[in-house]
């Protein structure tokens, strides 16, 4: 029997995904809270978690480092999926990706707009899509900062509540995906641990239904 390797970024996705692994019946034996290990060993001797940054769980899933993850799914679509399977959509850390600014932003205007975001990919495809002529400018967090100091005119960012872009005289100005939190499984682990996967699988499904049911 091998151990199955499970991606996840610690805080909210690790804090969400806790309860939906522990009505499949598995548990880690520590926190990324109080552990400095990267490797958690769970309540399964099948079954171990890798603690990943979250835009890391794609890359680690695809080159096949853990049999599958949990994943954002504005994290999957900036990866682009390469080599991942996504059998499960978990209905955790719901948000939506949006295109974000001051009001009354003219986004269809003659000049060439500077767009501020970690989603570099998703951005440009988004204003391709609309055939408009922006300018991205690659950041790795703290989006909302940006148009405050005139280093863009637009972000993408994820928004929940809006307060940060409130706290930040800023609003949503176009809606881009909405975004939960994904299983993904590396294409050829779905072949050579088929039993151990399906069998996660099939719990965790039915722990989200569960879920689902009681809210
Ligand atoms: P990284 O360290 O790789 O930059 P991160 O800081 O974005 O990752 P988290 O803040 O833990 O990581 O977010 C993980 C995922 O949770 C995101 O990819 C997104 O899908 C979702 N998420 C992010 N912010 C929110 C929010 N405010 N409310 C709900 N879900 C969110
Ligand atoms: C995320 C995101 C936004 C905020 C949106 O940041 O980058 O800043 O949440 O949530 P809201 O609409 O409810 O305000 P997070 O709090 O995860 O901090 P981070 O910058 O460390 O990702």
């Amino acid at each position: 029997m091998s151990v199955l390797n499970i991606a996840l970024s610690k805080g909210r996705i690790f804090d969400e995904t806790l309860p939906l692994f522990a009505a499949a019946g598995i548990e880690p034996l520590e926190s990324p809270q109080s552990s400095r290990k990267l490797i958690l060993p769970s309540n399964r001797d099948d079954v171990q978690f890798l603690i990943v940054r979250a835009s890391d769980v794609p890359t680690y899933v695809q080159h096949g480092g853990a049999h599958l993850g949990v994943v954002g799914k504005d994290v999957l679509m900036e990866h682009g999926g390469d080599g991942l399977v996504e059998p499960l959509d978990l209905h955790i850390a719901k948000c939506r990706l949006m295109v974000a600014g001051f009001p009354n932003t003219n986004l269809n205007g003659a000049q060439r707009l500077r767009v501020a975001t970690k989603y570099a990919n998703c951005a440009r495809a988004h204003f391709a899509n609309h055939a408009r002529q922006v300018e991205i400018i690659k950041l790795y967090g703290s989006m909302e900062l940006a148009p405050l100091v005139g280093l863009c005119d637009l972000i993408v960012d994820v928004v929940d509540s809006g307060a940060t872009l409130a706290a930040n005289g800023l609003e949503p100005l176009e809606h881009i995906a909405d975004i939960s939190s994904r299983i993904v499984v590396n294409r050829a682990a779905l072949k050579t641990n088929n039993s151990q996967i399906s069998e996660l699988l099939t719990k965790l499904d039915a722990a989200v239904q569960q879920t689902i049911a009681q809210s």
